[in-house]
């Protein structure tokens, strides 16, 4: 199913409860009625276009941004994507290591200490492979955005900056880990190595949140991946054919 301008924004949400969090990094609050998505967004001021592609390739692995909804810019797409950074270091990550403090603190004699470890390691990844995007990448593509923009306006060869010779999107495609990876093996000692704790719902809790914040790091990658680059990766050409 693909998300259009007319689709009821809470037809949206039955269809994919996971599309929550999303609503909320773009500002949107619950209680939308019957209104479509284009209404929600003009009310609340969000780039529809921008909000379908988004939606669309969160909910479906196989979306292809549509070419003409393409009118959001590179700091659009940048933007969303450092709200969610922020959100997964700020908020869901500190929000599963308490409940594995907890988790451990009710277990009192027994070795839980290497879910924490191994969480405490992947946060280490996961802010290092954050800050390579928003140190890196974003000011790249924002860079290059801005580059493409001056050249078409003025039509002559300007200096091109030096972080636009250094890097491109390409490299940051070869490069581009999986992150998600490793949350699968967390589950797993959850599920087959933990010595059985007795607070079920606890360690539920932590599994669901775990499940969510992968899947959510899996479409998060996939917004990089086939929207922030093929549109980054235009600008590189059309830039490389006049300089
Ligand atoms: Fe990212
Ligand atoms: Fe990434």
């Amino acid at each position: 199913m693909i998300f259009t301008e007319n689709t009821k924004m809470a037809d949206l949400i039955h269809a994919n409860y996971l599309l929550l969090s999303v609503i909320n990094r773009f500002g949107i609050k619950l209680g939308f009625g019957e209104k479509s998505v284009r209404q929600v967004c003009d009310e609340e001021g969000v780039d529809t276009g921008f909000f379908l592609e988004i939606a669309n390739a969160f909910h479906d692995k196989d979306y292809f941004p549509q070419k003409q909804l393409q009118t959001y810019s590179v700091k659009q797409i940048v933007d969303y994507l450092k709200t969610t950074h922020n959100y997964y270091l700020n908020e869901k990550v500190p929000e599963i290591e308490e409940l594995i403090d907890k988790m451990i603190l009710k277990q009192e004699g027994r070795s839980l200490d290497l879910v924490r470890d191994f969480f405490g390691q992947y946060r280490h990844e996961l802010a290092a492979h954050i800050r390579h995007e928003d140190e890196l990448v974003f000011p790249y593509a924002l860079e290059v955005e801005a580059f493409y923009k001056r050249l078409r306006e003025r039509g002559e060869v300007l200096e091109v900056p030096s972080i636009v010779k250094k890097f491109s999107m390409k490299k940051f495609s070869k490069e581009h880990e999986n992150i998600e990876d490793k949350l699968y093996d967390l589950k797993n000692i959850l599920i087959k190595y933990t010595p059985p704790v007795d607070d079920h719902a606890l360690v539920n809790h932590i599994l669901f949140d775990l499940f969510s914040l992968e899947k959510d790091l899996n479409d998060h990658s996939r917004i990089e991946d086939k929207i922030m680059v093929p549109k980054v990766v235009e600008m590189e050409k059309a830039i490389a054919s006049v300089i």
